[in-house]
């Protein structure tokens, strides 16, 4: 199985297929390129454990590894709705909405994450994230947003929800993290 590193994918894989992104590349979501990036985060959360948790034990400055955390706890509540929304897990309300409260949970913890200006050989933080620090807190209570507007009541409402959310860790990850 394949993955690349534009959307949240395992480390490891970023290695061997890692993607130079360049201007030309970078399209505006549409749907077709939300469902890229649904698969592109199925791809990472199959493959990913491991690459995770080595990348944990590399990272040594403990506020870098304080946000890859977070990050990762973004990524386990975006999977379970992902996969929902993908069919490869039964569709469940509650469940759902546990995972949405989750991710509007983590997505407030980001900016006192970020705020100390820390570094890290494994980091993937740009540094325009502290040149732009307003605009990527704006990114990041953004991304709340949209997670607390997640409708689960039905599948069809949870996949809109769900894309806007997905729009959002991509337009940050744009942005401000390495590719
Ligand atoms: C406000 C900006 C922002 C938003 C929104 C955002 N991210 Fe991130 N994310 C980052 C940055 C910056 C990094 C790189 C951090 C570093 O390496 O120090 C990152 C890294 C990650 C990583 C890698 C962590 C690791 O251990 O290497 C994952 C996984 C991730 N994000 C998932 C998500 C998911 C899922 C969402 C949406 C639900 C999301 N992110 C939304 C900024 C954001």
């Amino acid at each position: 199985m394949i993955s690349v590193s534009d959307g949240f994918g395992g480390r490891e894989n970023s290695v061997t297929v890692r993607r130079k992104s360049t201007p030309q590349e970078k399209v505006p979501m549409t749907p077709d390129v939300v469902s890229r990036f649904l698969i592109v985060l199925c791809g990472g959360v199959f493959l990913g454990g491991a690459g995770w948790a080595q990348a944990r034990v590399e990272v040594s400055d403990p506020d870098v590894l304080g946000r890859h955390h977070g990050m990762e706890t973004l990524q386990q509540s975006a999977a379970v709705i992902a996969r929902m929304v993908a069919g490869t897990r039964r569709f469940d309300p509650q469940i759902a909405a546990a995972a949405a409260n989750g991710l509007a949970d983590a997505a407030a913890e980001i900016p006192a994450q970020f705020e100390k200006r820390a570094d890290d050989p494994l980091s993937e933080a740009r540094a325009e994230i502290w040149q732009n620090w307003d605009d990527f807190v704006g990114k990041a209570s953004g991304l709340k947003q949209a997670a607390a507007a997640i409708d689960p009541s039905s599948p069809e409402r949870l996949r809109a929800g769900w894309q806007d959310v997905a729009r959002r860790c991509a337009a940050c990850h744009d942005k401000y993290r390495e590719d």
